[in-house]
């Protein structure tokens, strides 16, 4: 009996446009996990937002519907908080949701009002890396060179859509990328080569936010970092991703085969050396913990401009992030480790700060 086994709350799926891409990384985060030093318990989110945990998983799994519960199955749809309430001090939960409603800081809000370990971005870091607007704000703030955007309200958009047009038009022109400011996979997001296509888009965007943001379209290669630490983060080497799209949209990531990843990028050491400097920046302006990746565009010329940061990535084993550490010399398994051992090392951190003025 090993008294150091850790147990370890599995979250995913979640009411997300991301669910089934979070199933399919908690199949991977399952089958890679050592169940000699874990106790591993799912927790099951439906897409209508409901909680469901099942039994203990013992052993790899096949199948993504052995992940699945519902009312018809196992077991009952708990209450958050009331089950969390009750879980013990030498449990880590691990969300691996993406987008809205679980990187966002809402499931983090929840899991720090009962004090509770889990892995990656607090709640500050999550929301401010999900609003593509905040997170522009506060990249400038830092220094950080990125593409030139404006952003408009939904009301700002129905009033007078032929202003915002023509602010769109002079001080971005085209092409231009249009995207909602809350959300990930590329959902929603259109590049823009006229006015005609500008409306669409704009329209498209609104469907998914109140907030759309606009940026001038940067001709360059997309090179990503992953950035993997606390108060010390580290970087991996830098892959690049290739997509035979015009841009990386839904289906280059999650539908066909059309993209190639490219682990070690193909860039300078002088660039690598800024892109990593940068990552680190970024990763320090939203108060990053655990892990974040720093998505990037690289210029013909070598000009580097940061386009976002994901608090937390894509997390299958074919996905850039645990791929550019394999490269970088840790294992899928032993990333998933640290990643633990760096959840607890911050909760451990925040207990001490003092709550009351004695
Ligand atoms: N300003 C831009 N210039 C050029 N391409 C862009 C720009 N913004 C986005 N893209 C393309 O669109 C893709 C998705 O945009 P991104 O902002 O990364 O959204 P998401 O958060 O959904 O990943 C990028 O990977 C890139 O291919
Ligand atoms: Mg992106």
């Amino acid at each position: 009996m090993n008294n150091n086994k850790k147990t370890l709350r599995l979250l995913y799926g979640g009411k997300s446009a991301e669910h089934e891409v979070s199933m399919r990384t908690a199949l991977s985060v399952i089958n890679a996990l050592n169940f000699t030093k874990f106790n591993v318990f799912p927790v099951y989110i439906s897409k209508a937002g409901k909680w469901f945990t099942g039994p203990q998983i013992n052993g790899k799994i096949k199948n993504i519907n052995e992940l699945i519960f519902t009312e018809n199955g196992h077991d009952q749809s708990i209450i958050p908080a009331q089950f969390f309430a009750s879980i013990t001090d030498d449990e880590v939960v691990f969300p691996l949701l993406h987008g809205p409603n679980g990187e966002d800081g809402t499931v983090q809000g929840l899991l720090e009002l009962l004090n509770v370990a889990y892995v990656g971005n607090g709640v500050a870091a999550s929301a401010v890396g999900m609003d593509k607007v905040f997170m522009k704000q506060v990249f400038a703030q830092h220094g950080l060179t990125q593409p030139n955007y404006v952003y408009f309200m939904r009301q700002e958009w129905n009033e007078d859509q032929e202003q915002v047009c023509s602010k769109i038009e002079t001080t971005l022109g085209y092409p231009c990328f249009v995207k909602p400011a809350n959300l990930g996979s590329s959902v929603g997001i259109s590049k823009c080569m006229s006015k005609d296509d500008l409306k669409q888009a704009m329209n498209l965007a609104y469907e998914y936010d109140r907030k759309v943001i606009v940026e001038e379209g940067i001709v360059g290669r997309e090179i990503e970092i992953a950035v993997l630490g606390n108060d010390e983060p580290r970087c991996s080497i830098a892959g690049e991703i290739v997509p035979k799209t015009d841009f990386y949209d839904y289906n280059a990531k999650y539908e066909d085969d059309s993209t190639d990843l490219l682990i070690p990028a193909k860039v300078s050491e002088t660039v690598y050396e800024q892109l990593t400097e940068m990552s680190i920046k970024a990763f320090q302006a939203i108060d990053g913990s655990g892990l974040v990746r720093a998505d990037f565009f690289v210029t013909e010329q070598d000009d580097i401009y940061i386009n976002e940061i994901n608090t937390m990535p894509g997390f299958t084993p074919v996905s850039m992030y645990p791929l550019l550490w394999k490269q970088s010399g840790l294992e899928y398994s032993e990333l998933i480790e640290s990643l633990v051992d760096l959840a607890i090392e911050r909760h451990v951190e925040q207990q001490k700060i003092k709550h009351t003025m004695e």
